[in-house]
């Protein structure tokens, strides 16, 4: 097979150098490997050029069609490629520019005329940015609307909740489950304002200072769906604020996902048994005949360690760099790519991980202590008037009371409280239904089961907004 195309004799700058680059430089200089996922905004971006190119009486009618259908060819078959193997070109705007150009002759040469690759690559990034965030937002919200279907069916069941990773008060289950899916929710808003920054058309600022010939750019941006064009054309070409902020919302997307990953790790353990993951998504051992892995959670608990890292390397990039375009931005892809390709594998698994795994409810109450309605106890006086500093330490001394003798604090007698405060009164045994005690905080946000619902629908209402979006 004849290799195809790209080393020296075709740089686009031939005219004032001689010889081609070092094998060493060239390899540094390609990118085709990693921006070969652009050519169909690269095309789209090079079809809506040409057509502005005509409206500025620089391509006849003829020269824009022949363009046009060229481009349509090129995409053919650059579609039937399974990828850049075979190509040498250096990235994929010289690639599509040779095929054009091998297709339709020197009219092909025309369509470069008042555009850079640097106005180029920024405009298809973007194209590329926008699908990317509709995607993500997608995968984001079935997370959260799993977890959400999992809340609905959990409701009724009560489990401890946890400060410092010590059992504090009873919670709904349906109540840690959303707990993990409003932070999604927040994602999904930001990326929405990462939208909005990404959608502005950079085509038109040329290398750096603008573009000599009379293209319309609102119209530019309209044919391309872009809401707004840049106002400055050197900040146009070294912008990739838009690409640090999806970067950014991806690692802190994988945070959260990482976070109830270590709850489902901690969950699944026989120790706590709350859930059980499905069999789909855990792993036995090659050694150890009675393991279940929780390998999908530990994935994406190590899969977070690359998104946060891509976020401090593209910002790495661009520190340091002086006014205008450096071949830095370059670099700004990858960490992209990696960050939105990351979270379309983990956030599918961890949804499956969700809706597939058993919430046991047995063992969730059986974990179930008095002690973690001690507050509750504390509360009981409050409600008979007693200021809640002195009793938490009233309620405090029975704890000690019930573990020096062995009980638990739900043993205590009614005498035996009274002995330490006078203000328990006989409906006291009630504080110690865990029960009561999440029915009771019907506050807005709280665990009673009008809390949960109105909850419910507010994610609910929350996630129809997400389906609306861009
Ligand atoms: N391949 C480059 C990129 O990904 C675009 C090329 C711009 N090159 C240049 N020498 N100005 O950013």
């Amino acid at each position: 097979m004849r290799s195809a195309g790209g080393g020296s004799g075709h740089a686009l700058w031939g005219g004032r150098f001689d010889g081609g680059l070092s094998g060493e430089m060239e390899a540094l200089n390609r990118s085709l490997d990693v921006d070969w996922r652009l050519w169909p905004h690269d095309i789209e971006g090079s079809r809506a050029w040409a057509r502005g190119l005509a409206r500025a009486g620089l391509l006849s009618d003829s020269e824009a069609a022949a363009i046009d259908r060229g481009l349509v060819d090129v995409a053919a078959q650059l579609e039937r490629e399974s990828g850049p193997a075979r190509f040498r070109d250096e990235d994929i705007h010289t690639l599509v520019e040779r095929l054009l150009t091998e297709r339709i002759g020197s009219v092909g040469g025309k369509l470069h005329s008042g555009r850079s690759r640097n106005d180029q690559v920024a405009t298809d990034f973007r194209l590329w940015g926008k699908d990317a965030i509709r995607t993500m937002r997608h995968g984001l919200a079935s997370l959260a609307a799993a977890l959400a279907a999992r809340a609905r069916e959990t409701t009724d069941m009560v489990m401890p909740g946890f400060t410092h990773l010590q059992p504090a008060q009873p919670v709904p289950v349906a109540h840690w489950l959303l707990s993990r899916a409003w932070p999604l929710v927040r994602d999904i808003d930001d990326l929405d304002a990462v939208y909005r920054e990404c959608d502005v058309l950079p085509l038109g600022a040329g290398a750096i200072a603008g573009c000599p010939f009379d293209i319309d750019r609102a119209r530019l941006a309209n044919d391309l769906g872009f809401a707004r064009v840049s106002e400055n054309s050197m900040d146009a070409v070294s912008d990739r604020d838009w690409a640090v902020r999806l970067v950014f919302v991806a690692a802190m997307a994988g945070v959260h996902l990482s976070q109830l990953a270590e709850d489902l790790v901690l969950f699944s353990t026989s120790e706590f048994g709350f859930v059980r993951l499905g069999d789909g998504f855990t792993t036995g051992s090659s050694l150890m005949p009675q393991k279940r892995n929780p390998d999908v959670a530990e994935l994406t608990r190590g899969k977070s360690g690359r998104l946060v890292g891509n976020l401090a390397g593209l910002l790495t990039v661009l520190k340091g760099l002086p006014t205008g375009y450096n071949r830095d931005l370059q670099e700004d892809k990858e960490a992209v790519f990696d960050s939105v390709d990351t979270l379309e594998l983990v956030l599918p698994a961890t949804t499956g991980a969700v809706l597939g795994m058993t919430v046991v409810r047995s063992r969730i109450e059986a974990s179930l202590r008095a002690e973690m309605l001690a507050t509750d106890l504390a509360d009981h006086l409050v409600r008979r008037g007693v200021p809640f500093r002195e009793s938490h330490h009233i309620a405090g001394a029975l704890v000690r009371l019930a573990e020096e003798s062995g009980r638990e604090l739900g043993g205590l007698t009614l005498d035996e409280m009274q002995a330490v405060h006078p203000g328990f009164t006989d409906d006291v045994p009630g504080v110690f239904d865990p029960a009561a005690s999440v029915e009771s905080r019907a506050v807005r946000g709280g665990t009673s089961a009008s809390a949960i619902e109105a909850q419910l629908d507010a994610l609910a209402e929350a996630l129809e907004r997400v389906a609306e979006g861009p």
